[in-house]
């Protein structure tokens, strides 16, 4: 059989397979320790698994609106728009199977094929997958972002960016001023924006995560922002996700979604509803307290460490640390290496456009963490010292 030529320029998520590998290990008897994935190990909070389990009782299995259900669109709608203090409809909310199809059904709608798409680095490894997906073309400057490389991207005919604050895998959030100044070289151009915030809610700064349209809302029309449940409230398997963007942009990714997966499944939209809704505020206030002592548990164990270099994160769940070493590095062989001779998982930074880094997520357990630290410094003194 002869496939898709274009399937052929995706690489598989390596975040996936190294969570798979390890896992497969550890089924094989291995004692081995994940500290690779983008999922906090808290269960779904009761108030959203009783609101599951009440949607199942009450018969709303059936299909629902391709886009989603009105209440949590309206839902979405309004806490958005209070947020922002800008005024979002639930016609302009499309609820996707998960953040991760939001944004592959937001690039579908906005680009054509040979579109060339700003993608900053380091970046969330699904971001040029999706644009090659839909036949766009990665642009990814060798330096971060800053008001000269998306200038410089606009006029060489990049059409759209993709933001992401705070970053994964850096945890990154921009100053005001810099947000401020990003916001103000993006209106000099036609480019449309899809702005990542899923980890919005998981800053910890007290400022929070500034936004593009906190200091240009006229750019409203063109950003499309996406976020969802799936981190802050610990519901990666429950698969949603939502966009907000203009009514043209809403309808014409919606349309994506009805031909391509119908809806996102009914019971977990219900389930989100009471997440969205407020009924688990005490559970999410303190799995994200709970969060903040381990990000601030981890950056004090890796301060002790000399062959890793990091930003202390001000947001997400995760530490992108640089290895201190005089060699040539190649991340995705440092990885492997790790896991079978220590058994301890952690993501490539080549995976994210960033070589000589990994990607160490804190959304495991205390003692993994700790001990997962105690295998990497082993691994890193063996090999270095
Ligand atoms: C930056 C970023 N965006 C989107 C997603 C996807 O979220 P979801 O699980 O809701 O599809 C992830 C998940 O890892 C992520 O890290």
């Amino acid at each position: 059989m002869k496939y898709s030529a274009n399937i052929h320029t995706l690489s598989p998520s390596v975040t996936l397979r190294l969570a798979a590998q390890a896992k497969e290990m550890a089924r094989a008897g291995r004692d081995v320790i994940s500290l690779s994935t983008g999922q906090p190990d808290f269960p779904t909070p009761a108030p959203i698994r009783e609101a599951a389990a009440k949607a199942i009782s009450a018969g709303k299995t059936g299909y629902t609106a391709s886009s989603g259900i009105r209440e949590l669109r309206e839902a979405v709608a309004s806490s958005y728009s209070r947020r922002r203090g800008l005024g979002w409809t639930p016609d302009q909310v499309v609820v996707s199977c998960g953040a991760k199809y939001g944004i592959a059904i937001l690039v579908a709608s906005a680009i054509n094929p040979g579109d060339k798409v700003l993608i900053p680095r380091p970046y969330w490894v699904s971001y040029p997958e999706i644009v090659r997906a839909f036949g766009g073309v990665p642009v990814v400057p060798a330096e971060g972002i800053t008001t000269d490389t998306l200038l410089g991207a606009a006029s060489d005919g990049a059409v759209g960016v993709i933001l992401n604050y705070p970053s994964n895998p850096s945890g990154y959030v921009p100053s005001s001023a810099e947000m401020s100044d990003l916001a103000d070289a993006i209106a000099e151009t036609d480019m449309w924006i899809i702005s990542d915030d899923i980890y919005e809610d998981l800053t910890y700064l007290d400022s929070g995560t500034p936004h593009l349209l906190d200091f240009r809302p006229e750019l409203k029309e063109r950003v499309a922002v996406v976020s969802g449940v799936s981190k802050t409230y610990s519901m990666t398997g429950w698969r949603i996700g939502y966009c907000l963007c203009s009514d043209e942009w809403a309808g014409l990714a919606g349309v994506f979604q009805a031909h391509t997966t119908s809806n996102p499944c009914s019971i977990s939209q219900w389930a989100a509803l009471a997440a969205v809704e407020g009924r688990a505020e005490k559970e999410r206030r303190k799995m994200f307290e709970t969060l903040r002592g381990r990000r601030d548990m981890i950056c004090s164990l890796l301060a002790e460490e000399k062959f890793l270099e990091y930003d202390k994160p001000d947001g997400a769940f995760y530490v992108f640390a640089r290895i201190v070493s005089d060699s040539a590095l190649d991340s995705a062989e440092f990885c492997s290496e790790l896991l079978e001779e220590e058994g301890l998982a952690i993501i490539p930074g080549s995976s994210f456009g960033a070589e000589g880094f990994v990607r160490i997520s804190f959304a495991a357990g205390e003692e993994d963490i700790r001990e997962g630290l105690r295998r990497l410094g082993r691994f890193l003194h063996r090999r270095y010292d």
